[in-house]
């Protein structure tokens, strides 16, 4: 039998076997929360034979999100929300459920163009808010420029991360992923290109490693 099929480990979550889905946004929350339509996409991929089905990009904090229909797991609502899907879809398969948890720093506040996969700035009248970065950089020419974080904002957010994770076990997840590709938040800091600090998390590699690191550190504490 080909070891795909064997079960698998992660941390202490054994695995069925060791075909994963991957987190997929599906832009269709309501205030950050799961509706009907979650359920469904995620029923048939539980029913799939996959061993691991992990659930979209999901923001720690509302200035996290990438545009309106994004996930969030920063109150009780979208908390509970997830509590009632996990449950039923523990019903259709064994599969484990895990979630990607993650913040979009300078790409927050976008509309996504599914069809062209591309994203754009959400204009005011769709409710634009100011995204938060390592640096005032925009991501393009257009683009919102972020608002600098300061110390502060960036202990705000590692807290953030902490926090959902809390959440996320009380909501009965099986496991998480850190969202820290694909040019959000935490990538923001880790590249010199959108990372111009000064201060203790900007500059050499290790510091701009540090808010990866101090998040990681925050989950497995939470
Ligand atoms: C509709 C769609 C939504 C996605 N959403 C996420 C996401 O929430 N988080 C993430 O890390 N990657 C996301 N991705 C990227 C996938 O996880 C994956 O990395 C990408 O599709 C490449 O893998 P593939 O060649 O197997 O499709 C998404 C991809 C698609 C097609």
């Amino acid at each position: 039998m080909s070891v795909l099929f064997s079960e698998g480990r992660i941390g202490g979550v054994s695995i069925d076997n060791r075909v994963v889905v991957s987190p997929m946004c599906q832009y269709s929350a309501v205030d950050g929360a799961a509706q009907d339509w979650h359920l469904v996409h995620l029923g048939s991929l539980m029913m799939s034979g996959a061993g691991l089905v992990i659930l979209e990009a999901t923001a720690v904090e509302a200035v996290g999100r990438g545009t309106n229909g994004c996930r969030g797991l920063y109150d009780d609502a979208q908390e509970a929300a997830f509590a009632r899907l996990v449950e039923a879809l523990r019903k259709l398969s064994p599969a484990k459920i895990g979630l990607q948890l993650t913040h979009c720093g300078r790409k927050a506040a976008t509309r996504t163009i599914p069809e062209r996969w591309r994203g754009e700035p959400l204009p005011p009248e769709e409710g634009a808010w100011t995204p938060v970065a390592p640096s005032p950089i925009a991501y393009d020419e257009d683009w919102q420029v972020p608002e600098e974080l300061d110390e502060a904002g960036i202990l705000r957010i590692i807290d953030a991360f902490a926090e959902s994770a809390r959440r996320a076990a009380r909501a009965g997840f099986d496991l998480l992923e850190l969202h820290g590709a694909h040019g959000y938040l935490i990538h923001q800091f880790l590249s010199p290109i959108t990372n111009r600090r000064t201060d203790r998390w900007g500059g050499s590699a290790g510091n701009r490693n540090r808010i990866a690191v101090e998040i990681v550190r925050a989950v497995r504490k939470a």
